[in-house]
């Protein structure tokens, strides 16, 4: 069958890959998706409804074998270790970022598959125009899980430039899930705040009042990862990596958005100098002119219709 999709996660416990697989399974069919990590075990949700394996990213010969074992043609690299936490081990977080991701390439073009990895809004820095930024702009992040972004935009794009894989990625903000947490990001005060609000526990926020960051809800991220994918190439003037946005805000604003809801709901500073540092350097809104044009991006959540649904989902799944 011609256009037959063959997909290898790779990361598939994560916050993004734990959503990512069963969207992806709805799509291309439960026997085309296998499912893979190695950090955290799979939910007996993913390895019972669906392929599995368990692959070390940091070394090529295991994706290679399950490359060849299933013949996949479209790969999703998603291990990473987030900024807060690569902080507290660089070396770890090259490890994983870059060894995951030069393995990937290599696989990639050996059996000929499409590769997706994606960048982050951690890939800017301080010297980056934090209002509005750019697709195409200074690039000078100052955090280890920045630096192994850029590099992976850069590798990506000479692995498509130089020997023609298909590698396409995009910038995430910080994304908000109710299934898996995230864990050592920088951003991950937009998920617990909730959990908290339903719980009825004080919220003690890392960062600071007036802390503008991009944001998502994860519904958005799967459709930008998928609509990328299968996006027409001749219509991609970029490839590695495109800005996505779809709401930006500070932790007084996400506080007053839950407070509708819950309005007793209580909300503390607590300074957390690492978290503080790096969003301060990260861009306040990014520019997503290039995605919306190029491939369509056209994100349905905001703000207010996210908080409606994280509040509910949250709700039934701590049954309270
Ligand atoms: N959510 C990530 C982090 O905070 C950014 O991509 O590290």
């Amino acid at each position: 069958m011609i256009n037959r999709k063959k997909v290898l996660i790779i990361g598939a416990s994560g916050q993004i890959g734990s959503e990512l697989t069963p969207f992806l399974r709805n799509i291309y069919g439960a026997d085309n998706v296998i499912a893979s990590d190695c950090i955290f075990p799979l939910t007996s949700g993913l390895s019972e409804s669906g392929p599995s394996c368990k692959i070390d990213a940091t070394n090529a010969q295991d994706i290679a074998d399950a490359v060849k074992k299933y013949d996949i043609n479209m790969i999703f690299n998603l291990a990473a270790i987030l900024s807060a936490k690569a902080e507290a081990n660089p070396r770890l977080g090259w490890n994983v970022g870059i060894g995951a991701l030069i393995n990937c390439l290599e696989v990639a073009k050996e059996f000929n598959a499409s590769l997706f990895t994606p960048s982050s809004i951690g890939a800017f820095g301080p010297e980056t125009p934090h209002d509005g930024t750019p697709q195409d702009t200074i690039q000078r992040p100052k955090t280890i899980y920045g630096v192994t972004k850029v590099t992976g935009e850069l590798l990506s794009d000479y692995y498509f430039k130089r020997f023609g894989v298909d590698t396409r990625s995009v910038r995430f903000p910080g994304i908000i899930s109710n299934v898996t947490l995230p864990g050592g990001g920088t951003t991950d005060y937009a998920v617990e705040i909730y959990y908290a609000a339903v719980k009825n526990e004080t919220f003690y926020c890392p960062l600071k009042a007036g802390t503008l960051l991009d944001m998502m809800y994860m519904p958005d991220a799967l459709n930008a990862v998928v609509e990328l994918m299968e996006a027409n190439p001749d219509k991609l003037i970029h490839r590695n990596s495109f800005n996505v946005a779809s709401m930006s805000f500070d932790p007084e604003k996400i506080y007053a958005e839950i407070k509708k809801y819950l309005p007793n709901f209580v909300m503390e500073y607590k300074h957390d100098e690492v978290r503080q540092t790096i969003a301060d350097s990260w861009p306040n809104y990014m520019d997503d002119s290039c995605a919306r044009n190029e491939w369509g991006w056209n994100p349905q959540f905001n703000l207010s219709s996210m908080t409606i649904d994280m509040l509910e989902k949250i709700k039934i799944k701590l049954e309270l």
